[in-house]
């Protein structure tokens, strides 16, 4: 109660000091005309502190004599101190007279309310007064409201992500990939994607995204008050599943493992599974199935994961692999498989045929082999064979249980979409 009574007094005491330091001056002056009057030595320095240090505005008077020294904040005049005497209700302000002469408003834990200039003040006749100023840096804060949240996008579609910062001096905000990778971008008036390591800029505008745009990107906003800060954003670029079988037709000995592999894109993560026989899609392997002894039969088989089969799916983003191992490989395994990959977005299948390789006895040189693949071919799609002939003992034997993959047919990539 008495600092609250001292410092109305006080600011009362100050909003009428004109009129009484004018009387009161012009009496000394009558009666001590040999006084020096007070003055200022130098000015007050202006200064910068980062939020939540202490800040110090000096104040130095020569010839103070009976008159008093005190500190206003200079926006609305308020009276912070008067000599070493604190009259506001702020404990984080004090007021040290050092040397005799200089009065130091000091502010600890600087907030960015105190930011602003303040005035020191000497009651004379006309008062004299200088003004120092304090700013108060603020380490960057990003508003996450006014920012971007994990955002999915259909494939083509534009996004922005954008993140807001705040902080003094005003933050930059800076876009890199969580992965380290490269952010592409699309500069303007240029269809191609470009890559960069970062982008600069609060928004960054994705026009016509294609996936492997897709990824968490991380805003990171700085100034020169630390620490920078970061924010992640999430950006999942959807699109129907698409399928590429890299080997169409796979030729193996019986008896030994193969294995058949599809990779697939798709986002969101697609349900894949495999599937033998049945429909043969409309511009799949139809001609060189012709003859096959499966091609008649009415409905796939889905395969699970057992004794026979040996199902593994590896995915990494919005790529994956999927593989199909068949064990002991027999008459009755050669036919038509498909690897079918299905999301929300749409199912896409890529199909491939296994057949039998009759491995002649005396072939050694890879261009014999590939001879014989090729009538391994032809035999295999008469679905006859004499699965011990000597060569494919031996060659059983070389490989044991490992798959024989041999590939024949070109690469060409299958898309069926539905
Ligand atoms: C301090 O800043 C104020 C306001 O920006 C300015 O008017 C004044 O001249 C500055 N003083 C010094 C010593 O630079
Ligand atoms: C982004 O800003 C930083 C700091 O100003 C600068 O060093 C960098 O070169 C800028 N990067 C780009 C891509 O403009
Ligand atoms: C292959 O040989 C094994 C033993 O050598 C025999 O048991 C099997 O019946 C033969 N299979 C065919 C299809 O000739």
């Amino acid at each position: 109660m008495d600092v609250l009574a001292a410092s109305l007094f006080m600011s009362l005491l100050l909003s009428v000091k004109c009129v009484y330091t004018s009387s009161q001056a012009n009496q000394d002056t009558n009666l001590q005309t040999t006084e020096p009057e007070p003055e200022f030595i130098g000015t007050i320095n202006n200064v910068t502190y980062p939020s939540g240090r202490e800040a110090i505005l000096a104040c130095s008077v020569r010839n103070l004599g009976k008159y008093k020294v005190g500190w206003l904040r200079a926006s609305d005049q308020t009276v912070l101190a008067l000599q070493g005497r604190v009259v506001t209700h702020n404990a984080r302000i004090s007021v040290v007279l050092e040397d005799m002469h200089t009065w130091k408003l000091r502010i600890r834990q600087l907030r960015e309310s105190d930011r602003g200039c303040y005035m020191c003040q000497i009651n004379t006749s006309p008062m004299k007064k200088q003004v120092g100023c304090i700013d108060v840096q603020v380490p960057p804060d990003i508003i996450n409201e006014e920012s971007s949240a994990d955002l999915a996008v259909q494939e083509s579609e534009d996004a922005t992500l954008t993140c807001r910062a705040t902080g003094n001096p005003t933050p930059r905000v800076t876009w890199r990939r969580e992965d380290g990778d490269m952010i592409y971008i699309r500069k303007p008036g240029n269809r191609e994607l470009t890559k960069v390591e970062s982008y600069n800029g609060t928004s960054l505008h994705l026009t016509r995204l294609e996936r492997k745009q897709m990824g968490a990107y991380l805003c990171i906003a700085s100034n020169d008050v630390p620490p920078a800060v970061s924010k992640r954003v999430s950006l999942s670029v959807h699109f129907a599943p698409m399928v590429r079988a890299p080997s169409q037709l796979l030729g193996a000995p019986l008896g030994s493992d193969v294995q058949l592999e599809c990779q697939v894109e798709a986002s969101p993560a697609p349900v894949s599974y495999w599937l033998k026989g049945g429909r043969i899609p409309p511009n799949g392997f139809a001609s060189v199935s012709s003859g096959s002894s499966e091609s008649g039969q009415p409905r796939p088989e889905m395969l699970l994961d057992g004794p026979k089969y040996g199902i593994i799916e590896e995915r990494n983003g919005y790529r994956g692999v999927m593989r199909l191992v068949v064990r002991s490989f027999s008459s009755s395994d050669v036919g038509t498989y498909h690897c079918v990959s299905t999301n929300s977005l749409g199912r896409a299948e890529g199909t491939l045929r296994l057949y039998e390789i009759k491995l002649h006895p005396g072939s050694s040189t890879s261009h014999d082999d590939q001879m014989n693949l090729i009538g391994g071919l032809a035999e295999a799609a008469h679905g006859r064979g004499n699965p011990n002939s000597s060569t494919t003992q031996k060659y059983s034997n070389r490989f044991h249980s490992v798959a024989l993959l041999l590939i024949v047919a070109a690469t060409s990539c299958q898309l069926y979409f539905r």
